[in-house]
């Protein structure tokens, strides 16, 4: 039987089901895309006709958004008419770590994904394809499929029926609308081949055929979370590998480009940095954690465990450099962060090395002059947990000695912002940080200067050359 697709609905306008529905409605223009959310502030920002104050910034995203908003593409809070309408419903809900209860610290917490699912339970008509986008611990098809068949759902009438599906989305931000466009693969896991195929057909409009794959429900579940621990994996190991290089005079970047040669090892995500953020890498492997824990799988359990813990190590480790070579102490001294966002070309936060660096130079005493071109100044208040201050002269000391100050600054045009400071800290590899004049910079600052780079893009002959001191992440010449 073959399935008719004409409306396709999204719960849950966020980093993961904004983009994708957007590309979905431009590449599949004959059909009509819903994309609700609870948040009526983010459906808000999504429908702004200033389209620089959508809700997320994302390169390339603008410019779809227009082609296709109030065409075939909708953002409302009416979760109801998306449900009753669809025959397709992706949930791309959050999903994050339990805080407590059982599986505290490392399970996924559900409850938003249940809540969908029983919206979906209550509102829907005829037949719907339920689709799994985001990415959930193995088995999660089946707490949705028991809530959408019980027994209250199908006496609502007869005639509604569900096909579960798990097709997770791979794209990683800032870069989403490439990842979206050209993806490596399409994963499309589930039983009823029908479903499916009604499924793929929406990816086919730009998809070629060979790049999705059909795998059973679990498989599917359990590839997207490997995926990332791979991915993350790499990312610890090559960190691990410059705590190595700093000690024994090898620079971690000619150790990347070396194995990176190999093509068993291949040369993406070997870039060494202040350690990985964003929402996912950590979530899905403490997944991966609790469900090997939950199987006895013990020496599993640590394996992936220690992913965790070296991306933690790494980021304290990189605060700790910062205070040793500023003579033992921040206090007081005023300090350049330059970069918030977790990675560049975004201006999510979550998890970002930055939080937890900054947090440890301001338990320092340090004050921090922190510059982002995405981030708004809330957004790092939020994650800092305390408010912007405005700080004291140079030298005067802080009334609360214990804990140091933050302030944002809008742009890094003028050279004010380094008047004083003691040291300029790069976390976020944005372009704009590989063009930093140093030579004027230098003449603002206090002596000696130094400048931190964790993403490894200052030209270090201009930092040299204008008299300031470097220190780079994972270069045995540092010392
Ligand atoms: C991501 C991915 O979907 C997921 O794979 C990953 O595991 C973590 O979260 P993302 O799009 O990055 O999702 O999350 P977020 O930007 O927080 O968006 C989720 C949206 O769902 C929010 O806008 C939230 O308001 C909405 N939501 C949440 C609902 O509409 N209904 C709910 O019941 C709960
Ligand atoms: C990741 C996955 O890449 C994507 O497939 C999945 O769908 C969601 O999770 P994302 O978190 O958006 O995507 O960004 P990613 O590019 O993977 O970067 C994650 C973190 O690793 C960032 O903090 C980034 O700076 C860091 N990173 C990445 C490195 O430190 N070095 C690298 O070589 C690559």
């Amino acid at each position: 039987m073959k399935i008719s697709v004409k409306k396709v609905s999204c719960i849950g306008a966020g980093y993961v089901g904004g983009p994708t529905m957007t590309m979905m409605a431009s590449k599949c223009p004959d059909l009509i895309f819903n994309v609700v959310d609870t948040n009526r502030e983010r459906i808000e920002s999504w429908n702004n006709k200033d389209l620089s104050k959508l809700p997320i910034f994302e390169p390339g995203l603008k410019a779809l958004i227009a082609k296709t908003r109030n065409k075939n593409l909708f953002f409302s809070t009416n979760i109801k008419e998306a449900i009753e309408s669809a025959d397709i419903i992706f949930i791309s809900v959050n999903t994050p770590t339990k805080k407590k209860g059982l599986g505290a610290g490392k399970s996924s917490d559900l409850k938003w994904v249940e809540a969908s699912a029983r919206e979906v339970a209550k509102y829907s008509k005829g037949y719907t394809i339920v689709v799994e986008k985001s990415t959930l611990p193995v088995r999660t098809a089946e707490v949705i499929e028991n809530i959408l068949n019980s027994a209250e759902t199908i006496s609502k009438t007869n005639d509604v029926s569900f096909s579960v599906l798990s097709n997770p989305e791979f794209l990683s931000e800032g870069t989403a609308i490439n990842d979206l466009e050209n993806p490596d693969r399409i994963l499309i896991g589930g039983e009823n081949k029908e479903a499916m195929i009604a499924l793929s057909n929406l990816y086919k409009a730009w998809v070629k055929e060979e790049k999705i794959l059909f795998t059973n429900i679990w498989s599917s579940e359990l590839a997207k979370l490997t995926s990332n621990a791979f991915l993350a994996q790499r990312i610890s190991s090559i960190n691990s590998i410059s705590a190595i290089c700093e000690v024994t005079g090898a620079d971690v970047k000619e150790v990347s480009r070396a194995i990176g040669k190999d093509s068993r090892i291949g040369s993406k995500f070997l870039d060494s940095g202040p350690g990985f953020g964003g929402s996912c890498f950590k979530k899905d492997i403490l997944n991966l954690v609790y469900l090997a824990e939950f199987f006895g799988l013990k020496e599993v359990a640590s394996f992936w465990e220690s992913v965790v813990t070296i991306n933690k190590w790494h980021q304290k480790r990189i605060s700790e450099i910062v205070v040793k070579k500023l003579f033992g102490t921040v206090a007081n001294k005023k300090l350049v962060i330059l970069g918030f966002a977790f990675k560049a070309n975004t201006n999510d936060t979550r998890e970002s090395a930055s939080i937890t660096i900054c947090k440890n130079l301001l338990n320092e005493g340090a004050d921090l002059i922190i510059y982002d071109p995405k981030v708004c100044p809330s957004q790092i208040g939020t994650d800092l947990e305390t408010n912007p201050t405005t700080f004291l002269e140079f030298g005067k000391v802080n009334v609360n000695e214990d804990y140091g100050r933050w302030t944002f600054c809008d742009n890094l045009d003028n050279n004010e912002v380094f008047k004083n400071v003691c040291a300029v800290i790069i976390l976020t590899e944005w372009a704009e940080f590989r063009k930093v004049n140093w030579k004027a910079v230098r003449t603002k600052m206090v002596s000696p200067g130094w400048v931190f780079d964790s993403r490894l893009i200052a030209n270090g002959k201009e930092v040299k050359e204008a008299g300031l001191n470097l220190w780079s992440l994972g270069d045995g010449h540092n010392n």
